[in-house]
């Protein structure tokens, strides 16, 4: 899958996808991220990339033109199923997005700031308005970190073992159960005896319990309640 981000800041992303499980996969070569400074498409003296708002006192809006050339040179190289603008009033992203995003080949994040965007690029370009929660940040970029990070581990091979996506919380519709690990006894907090139990079809049946209990408790939305 090969992801190209647009963005004023490129080197916000040196972090999240220069680590573990995202930096894997492009080590693999089963993600290809490409990150393009949307200044350096300004065709203006200062490489402004903002403007004032007309009409309002809203604030500063980013430009048409410099976005408009990053977009039309991508989709001249290839073609993209999605151009995806992110923004605190596209439609909230969640787990049943990722797995759809991750099917995909090629797409395009724009990162927005400021007020927003012209909306010309909205109507002439984007394919898909996507937020990632009901807050607002000072920019596109983290939300783009946190879009791709969510599809780059779906992609299959991505992960070690194929099924640990599987049983992440949301994939199954509720939150996952506790888990523990080696010693059984730290302090004289035990875990359970179950889980020492070996016994296969108890363990699965106590996982389902908990899971549904959490999600009950945190997240009655998830089951209908
Ligand atoms: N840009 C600013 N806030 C955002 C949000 N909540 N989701 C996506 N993009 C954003």
């Amino acid at each position: 899958m090969r992801i190209d981000i647009l963005t004023i800041f490129p080197e916000m992303f040196d972090g999240p996808f220069n680590h573990s499980i995202i930096k894997r996969a492009r080590e693999k070569g089963l993600a290809e991220i490409h990150l393009h400074d949307i200044r350096r498409y300004a065709n203006n003296k200062h490489k402004r990339v903002d403007d004032y708002a007309y009409g309002h006192g809203a604030g500063m809006v980013m430009m048409v033109q410099p976005i408009a050339d990053v977009i039309e040179k991508l989709q001249s190289e290839r073609d993209y199923d999605e151009v995806i603008f992110l923004t605190p009033d596209g439609s909230l992203f969640n787990q049943s997005g990722a797995n759809q995003l991750s099917t995909l080949s090629n797409i395009i994040l724009l990162c927005g700031h400021y007020k927003g965007i012209d909306e010309r690029i909205r109507e002439h370009y984007i394919t898909m308005e996507i937020s990632i929660g009901d807050y607002v940040l000072s920019g596109g970029e983290l939300a783009a970190a946190i879009l791709t990070d969510s599809i780059v581990r779906l992609i299959p091979g991505v992960l070690g073992d194929e099924t640990s996506a599987l049983s992440d919380s949301f994939q199954d519709g509720i939150l996952s159960p506790p888990v523990y690990t080696r010693p059984a006894d730290y302090k004289g907090w035990k875990v359970p005896d179950i889980l020492l139990s070996g016994d296969e079809k108890k363990i699965n049946n106590w996982l389902l319990e908990k899971a549904l209990e959490k999600t009950r408790e945190r997240r009655p939305d998830m089951l209908g309640e």
